[in-house]
């Protein structure tokens, strides 16, 4: 069975795509360039929203700019590896500057260039419950995850972290702290959500980018979750159903705030507040764990 196959290995603790780690000297020592933008994420938080955004600003609002390709191929991702075909780094290496990248890498182990050129990193964070349930119906749909198992099984791997990129709280905290030492724009899925043009503008700003406001209204409709859902350039309905099974769950799923409370207990939210408070312990990062 093609889905028992698929493996994770273990670098410096952290759960990764078995390939990834297999690819792993390329991708440490990839060189950065000081132009790139890196778009960071844990799985699940809103990385492909945050490229669409990012990409339609980087085209001055212009749609069909932005059907060109699938959202996987305009950005290359840095960790990723499949032989025989072009791994993130060598499709990062052909691709002309100003370079916009991606990686759910946690800080620890991103290739040590981005540092050392001083890039410009995008973080989108999104509240643990959410990403939870969004990376379990993930792993369920996708071929080449392990499976979840039960919801009960994966809430126990999730909160100890024992899934691909690690852990939610390792990641979030690691890229929050960096923040004020780095060019780190740091967002939040819920803000995006709530006021899409006010972080939208955020973004363009750190871009350096200047758009009308007719243009920026554009880019708040055609990144809202309905359209992209439809979009086949970034629903990922191109991708095989040998690798991603949509009919077991879409990609563009649900996209709201809140969908936790259809899956969690009461006993398991308050299991998992405390173990929250516990592993955050000592980060400034103030999510409301109520949402
Ligand atoms: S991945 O596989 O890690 O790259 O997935 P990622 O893109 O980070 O996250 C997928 C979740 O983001 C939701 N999504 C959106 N929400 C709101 N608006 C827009 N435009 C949008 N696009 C994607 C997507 O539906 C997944 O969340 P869930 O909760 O599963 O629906």
């Amino acid at each position: 069975e093609l889905k028992k196959q698929t493996q994770l290995r273990e670098v410096a603790g952290v759960l990764l795509q078995a390939t990834s780690v297999d690819n792993w000297s390329q991708i440490q020592s990839f060189e950065a360039k000081s132009d790139d933008l890196l778009i960071c994420t844990y799985p699940k938080s809103g990385t492909t929203w945050i490229q669409e955004i990012v990409d339609m600003i980087e085209q001055n609002g212009n749609v069909e700019k932005c059907q060109r390709a699938i959202i996987q191929h305009r950005h290359p991702f840095i960790e990723w590896a499949r032989p025989p075909q072009p791994s993130g780094v060598e499709k990062a290496k052909m691709m002309p500057s100003p370079r916009i990248l991606r990686t759910h890498l946690p800080t620890r182990l991103l290739p040590p260039s981005f540092w050392d050129n001083n890039c410009k990193f995008l973080y989108v964070a999104r509240n643990a419950k959410d990403c939870m349930v969004s990376y379990y119906h993930f792993q369920r749909m996708n071929q080449v995850l392990p499976d979840p198992g039960t919801w009960e099984e994966y809430f126990e791997a999730f909160i100890n972290g024992e899934v691909a990129w690690g852990s939610w709280f390792d990641h979030v905290k690691g890229w929050w702290e960096l923040k004020d030492r780095y060019q780190i724009l740091f967002l939040f899925y819920e803000d995006i959500k709530r006021d899409p043009k006010h972080e939208i503008q955020k973004v363009m700003q750190f871009m350096g980018k200047h758009l009308d406001e007719a243009v920026l209204d554009t880019i708040v409709l055609e990144t809202s979750f309905e359209k992209m859902k439809e979009n086949p350039m970034t629903n990922r309905s191109t991708v095989p159903k040998s690798i991603l099974d949509q009919s077991i769950s879409p990609f563009m799923r649900k996209g709201t705030v809140g969908d936790w409370k259809n899956h969690f207990t009461v006993a398991q939210n308050e299991r998992f507040d405390e173990i929250y408070r516990k592993k955050m312990e000592g980060s400034s990062i103030n999510f409301c764990l109520d949402l």
